[in-house]
């Protein structure tokens, strides 16, 4: 029940990784046949992906992950276009992958604008728009929040930064999969990915670079990715990353989405059912991706919950996966319900992946609210 942390493996995609590793071992920058072979399954996954957010091959570029994505975006248009301006805007609910390049930026001098979101993690663009000066370098705006599931209306957004000096750059790690994307629609000039959340590997990722937007690397060496990222490639991981990517591209997504929909009613109806007081964080219509369900239940602490869940062998999330480890209180909550709010204290995040069953989510509904009237 854990899926925005990351998923499993899909069967193929292990079958994809484990037939490059046994067979293809050679380094793709070699020009010898096992280089070339190497090269060409690099080649192939890059079309895939391309393929998926309707970019060109050649605006595809390898990383180790969301974060080394965000980083390289970040780092890369503040300093090279510092000559411009210092100017950039975010929102308070981004990925800490966002926010920490961020606050670095702020020690090297440059004025980082936080927009606020209201109590459904969204922005207003009346607000953007105010914020947009001619100075402003870079808006950087997630597609899909990792704990309440907020979509963001990428179009809308890319529309007026368009119209700006800014270039757009997207967080979609948990939008890949989960809503359809399309960077010239939705005119984003770099988008970030990752693979361990569609059931690809982890630590590999990618950055879309918009072909007219030329960035600096973050990770300087050899040629690889056409300079762009250096450090031999991870072959068989790279191919199993296509291979999800092509999974994820056949699934309609207005179906998945009617599936986590149905898996939260299920939830709810248990907890209504036993009586359970709690509050929603987040909310139900078009404007949330259904694979999050971040969830107050009224007087229970997220740590005293998660871990009763755990010793029944349920895993949740009291925020992202990154402060549930430290557990700091959720900077998406504070930002969204102030930081007095009981909702920060006391919720959970339960989240679906593809692999998901109805089973599963039944014997969680019940034992959540076996818990809950427990403790509450
Ligand atoms: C919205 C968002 N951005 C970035 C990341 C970081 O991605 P990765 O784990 O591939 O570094 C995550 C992972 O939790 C995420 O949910």
């Amino acid at each position: 029940m854990d899926n925005a942390a990351t998923t499993p493996m899909s069967p193929k995609v292990i079958d994809v990784i484990t037939n490059e590793m046994t067979t293809d071992f050679g380094n793709a920058s070699s020009t010898y046949e096992i280089g070339r072979t190497a090269r060409h399954a690099i080649d192939q996954a890059r079309t895939k992906i391309a393929n998926v957010i309707n970019a060109e091959d050649n605006e595809i570029v390898f990383t180790s992950g969301g974060s080394e994505s965000n980083n390289t975006a970040i780092f890369g248009v503040a300093h090279s276009r510092r000559s411009i301006g210092k100017r950039i805007i975010t929102t308070k609910i981004e990925h800490p992958s966002v926010l920490e390049p961020m606050k670095q930026l702020e020690r090297e001098g440059y004025e980082v604008i936080y927009l606020d979101v209201d109590q459904n993690g969204r922005i207003s663009l009346a607000d953007l728009k105010a914020n947009l000066t001619p100075e402003t370098i870079l808006v950087s705006i997630m597609a899909v929040n990792n704990e309440i599931g907020t979509i963001n209306p990428l179009e809308a957004i890319g529309e007026v930064v368009a119209g700006s000096n800014a270039y757009f750059h997207v967080d979609a790690v948990q939008g890949l999969g989960n809503i359809e994307l399309d960077v010239q629609k939705m005119q984003i000039d770099f988008l970030s990915s990752s693979a361990h959340k569609i059931n690809g590997p982890k630590f590999l990722g990618f950055l879309y670079e918009n072909k007219k937007a030329k960035l600096p690397p973050l990770i300087l060496g050899g040629e690889q990715e056409t300079k762009r990222r250096a450090g031999t490639e991870n072959v068989p991981a790279i191919a199993g990353f296509g291979e999800a990517v092509s999974e994820i591209a056949a699934v309609d997504k207005m179906q998945l989405q009617s599936k986590y929909h149905h898996f939260q009613e299920l939830i709810l109806n248990e907890l209504e059912q036993a009586k359970i007081k709690y509050e929603i964080n987040g909310g139900f219509d078009e404007q949330f991706s259904h694979h999050v369900l971040n969830l107050r239940l009224n007087g229970i602490s997220t740590i005293v919950l998660q871990t009763n869940l755990d010793l029944a062998g349920f895993a949740v999330s009291g925020g992202s996966a990154c402060t549930a480890g430290s557990l700091e209180p959720s900077h998406v909550l504070k930002a969204c319900f102030g930081a007095e709010s009981p909702r920060v204290t006391e919720s959970i995040r339960i989240s679906f992946g593809r692999y998901t069953t109805e089973d599963e989510v039944k014997k969680f509904a019940k034992q959540l609210a076996k818990i809950a009237s427990k403790l509450q």
